[in-house]
């Protein structure tokens, strides 16, 4: 079949604003998203510039809007967005970044965020001989927040950036979850001023579009609202 991608194309060194350009491209039904950016790519149009690395849903390089969805183009099949031929697929980069080219976005602002909740284990007590022990369960609380990819389709599809710029945002806050839920963990104290914040978890209004948007499956959401409850 053949598909039209519609792209948004913008160069802020040269480009007053962004447009939109179109290119036919022969697809499978079956294939990626990201193998048609590629065919445009390699044979069409050299200068258009989007991320990947994997191509598996790992890396989390590959996201941005799809048809006015947020996700991962390694992801996405051609048949999910496309249902007949000639069907037009619209691609736009990811909202509440700053664009650097196309479909790539300065990632900066989004990483800045997600260190500030400190990612990372606190724990200062002597560790045990061999390691510190966690049961099946204690790891299952938190198990689904292990497996950000970072991509920030999170990021893009929600609402509240709009008004509110400095919101930490699911990803950071789901981070911010992860550890406090760890029973290894000491440092709630230590995370409390970004979380217990008017732009940390208090800003979510449980519009679950982070939830929806999610590649990984990660109950953002109900973690955020977790999160809220430990606060309280
Ligand atoms: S929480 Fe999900 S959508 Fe957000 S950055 Fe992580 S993997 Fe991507
Ligand atoms: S290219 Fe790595 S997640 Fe898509």
């Amino acid at each position: 079949m053949k598909i039209i991608l519609k792209i948004q194309r913008f160069n802020p060194e040269t480009d007053d604003a962004p447009v939109f350009q179109e290119y036919t491209v022969d697809a499978d039904p079956t294939d990626r998203l990201l193998d048609a950016l590629i065919q445009v790519k390699q044979y069409q149009d050299g200068t258009l510039g989007f991320r990947k690395s994997c191509a598996h849903g790992i890396c989390g390089s590959d996201a941005m809007r799809i048809n006015g969805k947020d996700g991962l183009a390694c992801k996405t099949l051609v048949k999910d967005v496309a249902d007949q031929d000639g069907a037009v697929v619209e691609i736009s980069p990811l909202r509440h970044l700053p664009v650097q080219r196309d479909l790539i976005v300065d990632q900066g602002k989004f990483f800045k965020q997600f260190r500030s909740v400190k990612p990372y284990l606190i724990n200062d007590e002597q560790v045990p001989e061999k390691e510190r022990l966690q049961s099946p369960e204690q790891r299952q609380a938190f198990d689904d927040a292990t497996n950000c990819i970072l991509c920030a389709s999170c990021y893009s599809a929600c609402p509240i950036p709009e008004d509110r710029p400095d919101f930490l945002g699911p990803a950071a806050l789901v981070q911010g979850f992860r550890f406090i839920a760890d029973s290894r963990d000491n440092g709630f104290k230590d995370r409390l001023p970004q979380l217990d914040h008017p732009d940390g978890v208090w800003a979510c209004k449980n519009h679950f579009e982070c939830t929806k948007a999610c590649p990984r499956q990660i109950k953002i959401t109900k973690r955020i609202n977790q999160t809220k409850q430990r606060i309280k």
